[in-house]
């Protein structure tokens, strides 16, 4: 059976026109960092610079976090351009592609976009959304070109470890397939956060960002770490697309990375300060049953009896607050709620959807 090719995400134009509210919960990063918060004198930027294949500062940056040859680095316009870029150098139209299920419809879209079979394999939601790497083999084979996986899993933050994904390599590497791992949540396990996947083996390409957990998105610092092979297709593909970066936001990336630290700081206080103020919604709450991760950004609960689409259509239309309905993870009766927000904000957003779930009750 042929796949239909689509030149659209079903999701992108919701979350860029729908998911704004006062009370946005529908966000999945870290608050985004002002200019002023940032910090950076004008001086150091510039408006053109070197480095058609990578700007060499912003390379070693990486190189250097990631413990990586410059020669397995890309840097691209977001994790969502890296995704591409790795699955454009990887896919040719009619190759398998295995993703997992629940997933971050863009990667999808994108795989079906560039004309390759989108199959799945299930992350189960009463197996916590844990990846079963036996799930992974009945349903990878000799056809499959890639493995694509969320670690943390967008929408649940579940955790994948180390051995489960060298299990999934190994699987993929027998069938002559790589894995790619959108890792745009890791690091929310700041001390705690393992290397990138790449470091696993030759079969491993990470993709990564300053998006999510630095509040960084509209630098639009993207990256893959990839075998040098994959990295030369990918870099020649930019030239197909982007062609360069922009080299202002290069350099404002740049002086993100020199200041790392304080930044992962600010993140790490606001994710601590909010996951108290989740931690005492979901006690109070027992018509929504969840996945507890102890990291990440988002939660993806089930509401018991259904009608999501009757929440979010309240929550929005009566309490000014969004959620991402689960249709567009393909699971109809769970919503996402986002917890990166500035605490103020999640506060009420919360206190919001537990009056739109005590409404919700009432009218049975
Ligand atoms: C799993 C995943 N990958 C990539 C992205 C996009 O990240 P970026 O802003 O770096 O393109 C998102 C955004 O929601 C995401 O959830």
């Amino acid at each position: 059976m042929t796949q239909e090719r689509i030149k659209n995400s079903d999701y992108m134009p919701w979350a860029k026109t729908q998911a704004h509210a006062r009370f946005n919960l529908a966000t999945s990063g870290v608050a985004n960092m002002t200019w002023r918060e940032l910090s950076i004198e004008l001086d150091a930027i510039e408006i053109t610079g070197d480095g058609f294949y990578g700007y060499p500062p912003l390379i070693h940056a990486l190189a250097a976090r990631y413990r990586v040859a410059p020669e397995n680095i890309v840097t691209a316009h977001g994790a969502s351009m890296a995704n591409h870029l790795a699955m454009a150098a990887l896919l040719d139209p009619g190759d398998r592609v295995l993703i997992e299920h629940p997933t971050y419809e863009p990667l999808v879209a994108t795989a079906r976009y560039l004309g390759a079979r989108v199959e799945t394999f299930e992350r189960r939601a009463d197996a916590g959304f844990a990846i079963d790497p036996a799930e992974v083999e009945r349903r990878v084979d000799e056809r499959t070109r890639l493995v694509i996986i969320t670690n943390l899993h967008n929408p649940s933050s579940a955790f994948t470890d180390a051995a489960t994904l060298k299990e999934v390599g190994r699987i993929a590497r027998r069938a002559g397939a790589y894995v790619i791992v959108d890792e745009v949540y890791l690091e929310t396990m700041f001390d705690c956060a393992p290397d990138p996947a790449f470091h696993l083996g030759p079969e491993f390409i990470s993709t990564n960002s300053l998006t999510k957990v630095y509040g960084l998105s509209g630098l639009r610092c993207g990256w893959a770490l990839a075998p040098a092979d994959v990295a030369r297709k990918m870099w020649l593909l930019h030239d197909l697309f982007g062609v360069i970066m922009a080299h202002p936001a290069e350099r404002l990336s740049v002086a993100a990375l020199a200041d790392i630290e304080r930044i992962t700081n600010r993140a790490r206080a606001l994710l601590e300060r909010n996951r108290a103020l989740l931690d005492a919604f979901l006690r109070a709450r027992s018509d929504i049953e969840v996945v507890r991760a102890p990291f990440g950004t988002t939660i993806f609960p089930r509401l018991k009896g259904g009608r999501v689409e009757e929440l979010c259509r309240l929550l929005r239309e009566k309490y000014e607050t969004t959620v991402v309905p689960g249709r567009f993870f393909g699971l109809e009766d769970h919503f996402r709620v986002g917890i990166g927000g500035d605490t103020q904000t999640l506060a009420a957003g919360l206190e919001r959807l537990g009056r739109a779930l005590d409404e919700l009750a009432a009218r049975r």
